[in-house]
């Protein structure tokens, strides 16, 4: 059923929420999110052209790379907002959060005001809906509380657990937006979409628990520590328990006024009963407890330009050469030559944004480098059959200590390792899995870092380089991201040049 006479597109409709939003408003409902080519921080017009409407739901629950609170939050509601207006769309539906107020201290609450306060002055015909905690399928909210009640019988709670909340259904946010669309009257206004009861924290989990049959024992945990283990699950999982934001949204509840939107939008929320959570967490119980899927399709994001990163490669390149062709320290220059490539790197957004080490990823880089290793014994081993004359180049190879002591080699050694990852995979064959996908692209970068290292006129240099330059390519693209490939390499460097050598070196 399409309520609407032309499409409503549904910025964020890919989401959690999204998807709810998307049923409730049927055929004509037009997702967009970066998942389909629109990133809000760059947006198209040409996506809006045609369309009544606008929802947008975009919003993120912790920072990763260019996805600040700042960026998706209020430059990609101004840049929304224009978007918008040259597109001809007048009607804007803004989901924020209850919680969002001026508060400089807290950068969640803030931006997603300030993103309010940019809809509210944009001149268009918009109506901001604040959700309070909102559950359904697909959340994270019951399944965390499920996965966590299921992993242990105690259940730390931030402070004593009394802050309120008032947990709302997905669906009923999503016949808020519906409604919100089709009622005019709430054109310029602001509505709470919240649950018809006002619970504290920890009756949200004992209703979790009773839907589940299991007993929980709640541990009132101090929020401060409580700051270090969500600082660390932002910082390694791929679906942290719980962000920065979200534990301060816990520490002082999320509560608002359901009347308003009873009153305008017709809006009878259904209370968070046992019964209705019940076959929820029935279907989160039957899901794998965690998420162990390391395999990430590329992020889109605006492509490296060519002119820059000719430019880039060409400066690389000659530093590299000069290294091989004019320092006798060629240790030294080569940790000159990647620690000033490495700040050039750093100019590109995409390799910046792409080191967010998980445990799955740090397990996988050094698995990955074992692995690697072992590889590189047992061509080690064919190598004197298949070509006789190997040994010089070998000998030439390991005489890379130059002189100098571990205290030197070791650090160096991870600078220049973390500088060639970023340099070779997180832009040079990155640049190239843009312009040619899999596996051309991944060929053509392993045949660049490949050549880099021609200066040295040492073939089987050239060749340990292109096989490697494969398989850290490989784990990049991969993973969509710079951890893997960086530890593999070091956990290889460090097994070749200090654990096991495969010769000794001069
Ligand atoms: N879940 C809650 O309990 C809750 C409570 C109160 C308010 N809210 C608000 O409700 C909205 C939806 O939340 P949710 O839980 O559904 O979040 P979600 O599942 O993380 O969905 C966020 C959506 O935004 C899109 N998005 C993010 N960055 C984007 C960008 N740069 N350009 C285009 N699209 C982008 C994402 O798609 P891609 O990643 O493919 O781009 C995704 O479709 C948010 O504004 C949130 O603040 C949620």
């Amino acid at each position: 059923m399409n309520m609407f006479s032309d499409p409503v597109a549904v910025v964020g409709g890919t989401g959690f929420l999204g998807r709810h939003v998307m049923a409730a408003l049927g055929a004509g409902a037009r997702a967009l999110s970066r998942r389909t080519g629109f990133d809000l921080l760059h947006p198209d017009p040409a996506a809006l052209w045609g369309c009544s409407a606008v929802v947008n739901l975009a919003g993120i629950k912790r920072e990763v790379g260019t996805q600040t609170f700042r960026a998706v939050h209020v430059e990609a509601v101004e840049r929304l907002v224009a978007a918008m207006k040259e597109a001809g769309v007048r009607r804007l539906v803004h989901v924020s959060v209850v919680v969002a107020r001026a508060a400089p201290g807290l950068p969640y609450h803030h931006t997603k005001w300030e993103g309010e306060e940019i809809v509210r002055k944009s001149g268009l015909e918009w109506t901001i809906l604040r959700p309070g905690v909102i559950y359904g399928e697909g959340d994270d909210l019951l399944a965390h509380l499920s996965l966590m009640i299921r992993a242990a019988p105690v259940f730390p709670i931030v402070n004593d657990g009394s802050a309120p909340v008032m947990p709302v259904d997905a669906k009923d946010v999503a016949a808020a937006v519906a409604a919100a669309l089709r009622t005019l009257a709430s054109a310029g206004k602001t509505y709470d979409v919240v649950g018809p009861e006002r619970l504290r924290l920890r009756d949200v989990v004992s209703r979790v628990a009773e839907a589940e049959g299991l007993p929980v024992s709640i541990w009132p945990t101090p929020a401060a520590l409580m700051r270090f283990p969500v600082r660390l699950m932002e910082a390694t999982m791929r679906q942290p328990l719980s962000t920065r934001a979200q534990l301060a949204m816990l520490v002082e509840g999320l509560a608002g006024d359901p009347g308003p939107a009873r009153k305008d939008l017709g809006l009878e929320p259904a209370p968070f009963s046992v019964e209705r959570v019940r076959p929820l967490v029935e279907k989160i119980s039957r899901r794998p407890p965690f998420d162990f899927r390391l395999w990430s399709a590329p992020r889109p994001e605006r492509k490296i330009p060519a002119g820059p990163f000719l430019a880039f490669l060409a400066a690389s390149v000659a530093a590299l050469s000069a290294v091989f062709g004019l320092m006798a320290d060629q240790w030294l220059g080569m940790t000159i030559a990647m620690a000033a490539s490495l700040a050039a790197a750093c100019g590109f957004r995409a390799a910046r944004s792409r080191i967010h080490p998980t445990i799955l990823r740090v397990v996988l880089g050094l698995a990955a480098g074992a692995i690697l290793y072992g590889a590189t014994r047992v061509v080690t081993a064919l190598l004197p059959a298949l070509w006789p004359a190997w040994g010089p180049w070998r000998d030439q190879l390991y005489a890379w200590r130059g002189g100098h002591g571990i205290g030197f080699l070791l650090p160096t050694l991870v600078l220049i390792v973390l500088a060639e990852e970023v340099v070779w995979r997180g832009v040079v064959t990155r640049f190239a899995l843009e312009r040619w996908g899999r596996p051309l692209g991944l060929l053509a970068g392993a045949l660049i870092y490949a050549a880099a290292h021609a200066g040295t006129g040492n073939p089987l240099l050239l060749a340990a380089a292109l096989g490697c330059g494969l398989f850290w390519g490989w784990l990049y693209a991969a993973t969509d991201d710079l951890t893997a490939p960086v530890l593999s390499h070091l956990a290889w460097d460090l097994m070749v040049l200090f654990v096991a050598p495969l010769h000794p070196a001069v």
